[in-house]
C-alpha cells in the first residue's frame, strides 16, 4: 500500500466535512498536507491544526472552479515541496434539492466545480507522477453518479462524469506507479449531507450511513491499492445491478426511498 508518511498531499475542499478530515488524518500520519478551499477563516483554523501534526503543512485559499488559478496553485506547491504525491479532488457542490433547476448556469457551475476542477487537477499533477512512477489521485464521487435519484440532475450528472473520467484514465495509468481512485463515501452527516436532509431528502438507511472518520480511514487504507473504486458503503454498488436486472422494481424502490 501507499506510504503516506513523508508524502506531499493536496486536499481540495479542506475547509469542512470530509476534506477537513482527510487533511487532518494525512497530517497525523506524517504527510505534508496542503489544504485548499474558499473560506479563509475555516482554512486558518485547519492550518493551525495540521501544522501541529505536520509542521510543513499549510493551506491556500483557492476556488478550484477557477481552473487557471487551481493549476497555478498546484504548480506553486510542486515548486515549494519538490513534488505532489497525493491529490484528493474532494471539493464539491450540490445545488439546493427540489425543483429541477431551470437555469443552464446552475448545471455549468456544478460541472465547473465537481467535474472540470477535478479534471484540471488530475491533468496538472499526472505528468510529474508518471515521471516519478509514484502517485495517488482520489476523485470524490457519489452514489448519485452511478444510481441517480430525483432532485439531483445537476449533481448526479457531474459525479457520473467524474467517475467515468477517472475510471477510463485509470486504464491508461495502470502498471505505471500511479493509482487513480474513485471514492463513493455513502451518506455522511457533513454540511452537504445534512443540507440534503433539511431540503427534504429522507434519512438514508443505516447501511449506507458513514462518518467522516470511517470514510477517511478507509481511504488511507485503500489508496495505492489495485482497486479503482473505494466504496465506503459497499451495498450501494449493487444498485446499478438491480437497475439492469429489474428496472421496474428498481425505479419503484428509488421513488419510495427518496420521497
Ligand atoms: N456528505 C455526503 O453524504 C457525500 C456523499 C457523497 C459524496 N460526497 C462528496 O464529498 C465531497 C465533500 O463534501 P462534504 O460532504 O464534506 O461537504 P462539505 O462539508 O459541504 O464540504 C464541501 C467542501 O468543498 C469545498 N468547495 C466547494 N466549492 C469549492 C470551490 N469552488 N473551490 C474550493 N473548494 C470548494 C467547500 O469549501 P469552501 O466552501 O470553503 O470553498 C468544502 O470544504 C464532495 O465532493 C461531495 O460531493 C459527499
Amino acid at each position: 500500500m501507499f506510504e503516506v508518511r513523508g508524502s506531499v498531499a493536496v486536499v481540495t475542499g479542506a475547509s469542512s466535512g470530509l476534506g477537513r478530515r482527510f487533511a487532518l488524518d494525512m497530517a497525523a500520519r506524517g504527510a505534508t498536507v496542503v489544504g485548499l478551499a474558499r473560506r479563509q477563516d475555516l482554512l486558518a483554523s485547519l492550518g493551525e491544526e495540521i501544522r501541529r501534526l505536520s509542521p510543513r503543512s499549510s493551506t491556500v485559499v483557492c476556488d478550484v472552479s477557477d481552473t487557471g488559478r487551481f493549476i497555478a496553485v498546484l504548480g506553486d506547491i510542486d515548486a515549494e515541496h519538490g513534488r505532489i504525491d497525493v491529490l484528493v479532488n474532494n471539493a464539491g457542490v450540490g445545488p439546493p434539492r427540489g425543483e429541477v433547476p431551470p437555469d443552464l448556469a446552475v448545471y455549468r457551475m456544478v460541472m465547473e466545480t465537481n467535474y472540470f476542477a477535478t479534471v484540471a487537477g488530475t491533468l496538472a499533477v499526472l505528468p510529474g507522477m508518471l515521471e516519478r512512477h509514484h502517485g495517488v489521485i482520489v476523485n470524490v464521487s457519489s452514489d448519485s453518479g452511478r444510481a441517480p435519484g430525483p432532485h439531483e440532475a445537476a449533481y448526479g450528472a457531474s459525479k457520473a462524469a467524474l467517475s467515468a473520467f477517472t475510471e477510463s484514465l485509470s486504464f491508461d495509468t495502470e502498471g505505471r506507479g500511479v493509482h487513480l481512485h474513485v471514492l463513493y463515501p455513502g451518506w455522511v452527516p457533513t454540511a452537504m449531507g445534512t443540507e440534503a436532509l433539511d431540503a427534504g431528502m429522507p434519512m438514508p438507511p443505516k447501511m449506507v450511513r458513514r462518518t467522516e472518520e470511517q470514510v477517511s480511514q478507509l481511504v488511507l487504507a485503500r489508496m495505492g491499492g489495485a482497486k479503482v473504486d473505494i466504496d465506503a458503503a459497499p451495498i450501494a454498488k449493487l444498485a446499478p445491478i438491480g437497475r439492469a436486472l429489474f428496472p421496474g422494481a428498481y425505479r419503484k424502490g428509488v421513488r419510495k426511498a427518496t420521497r
